[in-house]
């Protein structure tokens, strides 16, 4: 049911009705946001996407059907048009919280577009289960901050296409259906009905194609570009995402880092008004992983690891010398200020260290009155505790937290301690805005599990050259023209100086075990591309959606996405992924186990 609004033609959107157009006759159109009753007087207040606007029906002054309409038939969410005349409130009921506080539109024409059930939830509530929202998203998305972080989101992917395009770069489409690209993940596959039992995959990332581009001479290509992965979720993952996927031919890294910056500035400054210092400090991986136990430092604080293997060394406690033996560290951080932590507090931060494969987590705690405590003082005399203690300047308040282990599982626990700590101490700004190159990564991770080298990122990056001697007899020495860019602790984006030369890709897929046949079956058209005049190239892919994320302040990357997925990869609204009828797998000539 609704009436048409044939005649009537919105003037202003609510939020746009201010002082200025006192005396005029305007017409808004939106939801019921609100709806009161006040002896003779009914007040309606509208929403749409710019905010809210009071209109008020008064029993005196229009026709006796309007005001029936108005007090019966107007309830929460339904849809709207009012057309009357702007006065301003009385003093008493002036709301200054409002942008359009100062005002109300006395009706004159007042229609019902169409109505609405009552909402399985108050749009304004902010206590509506997670499930509940994404069920009715479309109604979560009317609520003004979910439609603020949607308008953010459009401002932000604005003004990088501007910047880019002003930089001379093209934005170039790539298929959605393709053959695979390995970047770590698995992939989402899509049956083919004209080539039954053969299958497209959905892009991870359109790597090859943008390298295939520049072969092509266009020398800068970009695309915001749809990837999907079939991963875990996390707060700043989920299965489809959002590359700002850039490449440009005959650069080096200073060439994308100075680009990437000036992106990154310009967005920050278009979308929140705020500079951002450039350029961007710079760190080793190998001195994040020294200095904070993470390729992707948060440096908006310290805590800073520390190596203490020699100091304890010679000492009785067979964890830290079983550690060191076996060609592990141990290392710790001071927790400044931290002294004060519940014992239960702490006890989370022992099981954090137990998710990342650590066996314990020591600690010692430097109270305010000077006394200090330690669950290792069976095994250290005060001095030494004092002296341990010491190392890391420890003073009164402090709480010192040590991990003795292999040193990549040292790295990892202390890394994710070290964030945990700050954010118990409440010490972590989401306004101050700290970007960091993080560059020479490892070109190789080697799994234990599979006893074989992965690519830290791809296979198509380039080894330093100093280091490219190495691929075949030490390939866990070798550095990469590999970097990421991290904001307060969140990799925001990967990229790298790629290979451009065929013999050294084929070195590279060889070292990752492919043999010259199986590369040839899986990479054959690029290994064959780079046989017809490959420039020098390199590029980046900033992911948009953490990018907006931590614009907007937001912890889970969901919020900035119209339609997200949840933890297992599916819609709450739509119930995607779905069984499909019979006649469907038939035609692919698929059949269910
Ligand atoms: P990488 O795999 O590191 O690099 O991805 C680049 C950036 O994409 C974002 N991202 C994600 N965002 C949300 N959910 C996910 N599941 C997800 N996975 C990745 C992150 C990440 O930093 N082809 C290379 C880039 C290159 O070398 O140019 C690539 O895809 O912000
Ligand atoms: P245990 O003798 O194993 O109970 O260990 C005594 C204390 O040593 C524990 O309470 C922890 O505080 C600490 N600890 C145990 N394992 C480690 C480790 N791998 N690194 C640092 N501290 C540890």
């Amino acid at each position: 049911m609704g009436e048409s609004m044939k005649g009537m033609k919105r003037t202003h959107y609510a939020g746009e009705v201010t002082a200025a157009q006192l005396g005029q006759t305007v017409t808004v159109m939106g939801w019921v946001n609100k709806r009161r009753y006040l002896a003779g007087l009914i007040f309606i207040v509208v929403r749409d996407r710019t905010g809210i606007v009071q209109v008020v029906v008064d029993e005196k002054r229009v026709p006796a059907e309007m005001y029936a309409l108005a007090k019966d038939s107007v309830r929460g969410e339904y849809v709207v048009a009012v057309t009357g005349t702007v006065i301003a409130r009385t003093p008493e009921n002036v709301n200054p919280d409002m942008a359009t506080g100062a005002i109300e539109i006395d009706v004159q024409e007042l229609r019902v577009l169409s109505e609405s059930e009552v909402p399985p939830f108050q749009v304004a509530d902010e206590d509506v289960a997670t499930d509940m929202r994404l069920k009715y998203r479309y109604l979560d998305l009317r609520r003004p901050e979910a439609q603020r972080l949607m308008i953010m989101r459009h401002q932000a992917a604005g003004s990088i296409r501007k910047f880019l395009t002003s930089e001379g770069f093209i934005e170039i489409e790539t298929p959605m259906l393709t053959n695979s690209s390995p970047e770590g993940a698995r992939d989402y596959l899509v049956p083919s009905r004209v080539h039954p039992g053969n299958f497209y995959a959905l892009p991870q990332s359109p790597q090859q194609l943008k390298q295939l581009l520049m072969i092509s001479g266009f020398d800068k290509y970009f695309q915001l570009a749809k990837c999907f992965r079939d991963e875990d979720l996390r707060a700043d993952r989920q299965p489809e995402f959002t590359q700002i996927d850039l490449e440009m031919s005959f650069v080096d890294e200073e060439d994308v880092y100075a680009l990437t910056e000036g992106m990154m500035t310009t967005a920050f400054k278009d979308v929140l008004g705020i500079d951002i210092p450039k350029p961007f400090p710079r760190m080793t991986w190998h001195q994040a992983m020294e200095r904070y136990g993470s390729d992707k430092p948060d440096t908006r604080f310290g805590m800073e690891l520390k190596d203490i293997s020699a100091l304890v060394a010679n000492s009785e406690f067979q964890v830290f010398t079983g550690a060191l033996e076996s060609g592990g560290s141990v290392r710790g951080i001071n927790a400044e200020g931290c002294a004060a932590m519940p014992r239960k507090q702490i006890d989370t931060l022992v099981d954090l260290t137990r998710t990342h494969k650590a066996k314990g987590l020591a600690w010692i705690t430097m109270a305010e009155d000077g006394t200090v405590k330690s669950t290792i003082s069976k095994f250290f005399t005060p001095e030494q505790i004092n002296e341990i203690a010491a190392a890391f300047d420890g003073k009164p308040g402090d709480l010192i937290l040590l991990c003795a282990d292999k040193n990549p599982i040292v790295f990892d626990a202390l890394g994710a301690v070290r964030v945990a700590a700050a954010k118990w101490k409440g010490i972590l700004d989401p306004k101050q805005f700290n970007f960091l190159w993080v560059t020479e990564f490892p070109m190789f991770e080697y799994s234990e599990e599979d006893d074989r080298y992965y690519a830290t990122s791809h296979p198509f990056t380039s080894p330093l050259e100093e280091d490219e001697h190495l691929l075949e007899t030490d390939p866990a020495a070798v550095r990469s023209r590999a970097y990421d860019i991290v904001l307060n602790g969140y990799e925001l984006g990967s990229g790298s100086i790629r290979i451009h030369r065929q013999d050294l890709q084929s070195r590279m897929f060889a070292a990752l075990g492919f043999t010259p046949e199986s590369a040839q079956e899986s990479f054959g058209h690029f290994l064959e591309a780079l046989k017809y005049g490959v420039p020098p190239h390199g590029g980046i892919a900033p992911g948009l959606d953490r990018i907006v994320m931590l614009m907007a302040e937001e912890e889970s990357i969901r919020e900035v996405i119209a339609f997200p997925k949840v933890k297992d990869a599916s819609c709450p609204m739509t119930h995607a992924p779905n069984p499909v009828a019979a006649a469907q797998l038939d035609e692919l000539e698929i059949s269910i186990k």
